[in-house]
């Protein structure tokens, strides 16, 4: 028999598939069990927006024509005040991370990150073959001066996920400029902002505004999380034009679908949709404070969608209870957080059923 791990490139046979959250159908096959809800994946709980529903009926008769992504790149540009050659569209954020990884990684670099930050960049650098190097974190968030410290002469990207995923963590607009004042230039750094849409946080700054000073910097966006996209995949990246050109050269051709282009310029549009996912989240973020609050649970302060909450004991088993009473959420141990379970915001009533579970079950 062939072992085909010795077969596989470089950095392959070391890693794990992603694992994804558990899909509910999953769950209904496994325990026979009905009305289950999903906060487990960070998914936008309102359901898609009707707008969109609607031009995608429309854009239904263009699937014979390969899709063209002119359209919504220009109502990027037009929207964020960059040019539309600054920007890279993907087949979800998760596939420009791994453009800009091909783009610029070898096996003879590295790529510095955050512990406990989002696991598709360990997954990038190293099926890639190249080193990753891992900063411990600060209060379970990026630790910059640390990541700063880090970068060595065969650094070529640091990842930042701003707010984090799992953690919910993040950085303010001065850290995130002071790092950058402290980063090589030939070094890149990929500032993912796949939650941003969800921040009301004073402190917290865009990365866009630095893109004119610094032409290393990306900043990365997503359609899945606010704008309720996540199942047709659409994401993208702002870069300088220099840069946007070399990973424009690396992705595919048609790599976006004419749907998801479609959705995606429908929802840039849709502002009251946006407003009505950041406002039930602002909602639901303190109705899951104040429950665990008032159990006692300790949890890490979150700006985005989701919460890491910490039960100081293995969360495995609590996990495997609450999916018992239909409840799915994330235990994040593979992200070094054994005690902890990550719970998405949903709907008022998918919190509370979450809350009073958590509550019987301990
Ligand atoms: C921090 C972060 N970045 C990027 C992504 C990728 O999202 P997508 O590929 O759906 O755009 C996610 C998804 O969970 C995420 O949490």
């Amino acid at each position: 028999m062939v072992d085909f791990s010795l077969l596989a490139a470089g950095g392959i046979k070391d890693l794990q598939p992603y694992q994804p959250g558990k899909p509910i159908e999953e769950l209904e096959r496994e325990l026979g069990i009905k009305h289950i809800i999903k906060l487990a994946s960070n998914e936008n709980p309102l359901g898609p927006s009707p707008k969109v529903l609607e031009a995608l009926r429309g854009g239904l008769k263009n699937i014979t024509r390969y899709p063209d992504g002119f359209d919504l790149t220009a109502k990027i540009a037009s929207q964020f005040n960059v040019s539309p050659k600054q920007i890279t569209l993907g087949n979800g954020s998760n596939q420009v991370l791994n453009i800009i990884a091909q783009t610029f990684l070898t096996p003879a670099h590295n790529a510095v990150v955050s512990a406990h930050a989002f696991i598709v960049y360990p997954i990038a650098v190293k099926m890639l073959g190249a080193d990753l190097k891992t900063v411990p974190a600060l209060d379970w968030g990026h630790d910059l001066h640390a990541m700063a410290n880090a970068i060595d002469e065969t650094t070529r990207i640091v990842f930042i996920a701003n707010p984090n995923n799992p953690t919910g963590t993040w950085n303010s607009g001065s850290e995130i400029h002071n790092f950058m004042q402290r980063v090589p230039a030939h070094v890149i750094v990929v500032l993912d902002e796949a939650y941003t849409e969800y921040v009301t946080t004073a402190e917290y700054e865009s990365g866009f505004s630095l893109l004119g000073q610094y032409p290393n910097l990306i900043v990365t966006r997503t359609f899945s999380k606010a704008y309720g996209l996540a199942g047709l995949r659409v994401g993208f990246s702002v870069s300088s034009e220099h840069v946007a050109n070399l990973l424009n050269r690396v992705r595919e051709p048609f790599n976006v679908n004419s749907l998801a282009l479609l959705a995606a310029q429908v929802a840039l549009d849709d502002h009251d949709y946006l407003e009505k996912s950041k406002k039930l989240n602002t909602e639901g973020m303190k109705q899951f404070e104040e429950g665990f609050r008032q159990m006692g649970l300790r949890w890490i302060p979150s700006i985005a969608n989701f919460i890491a909450v910490e039960f100081q004991r293995e969360a495995m088993p609590l996990y495997n209870k609450l999916l018992h009473k239909g409840i799915i959420t994330r235990p994040i141990a593979m992200y070094g957080m054994p005690n902890h379970l990550r719970i998405s915001i949903g709907l008022p009533e998918e919190n509370e059923r979450c809350l009073s579970a958590l509550k019987e079950i301990l």
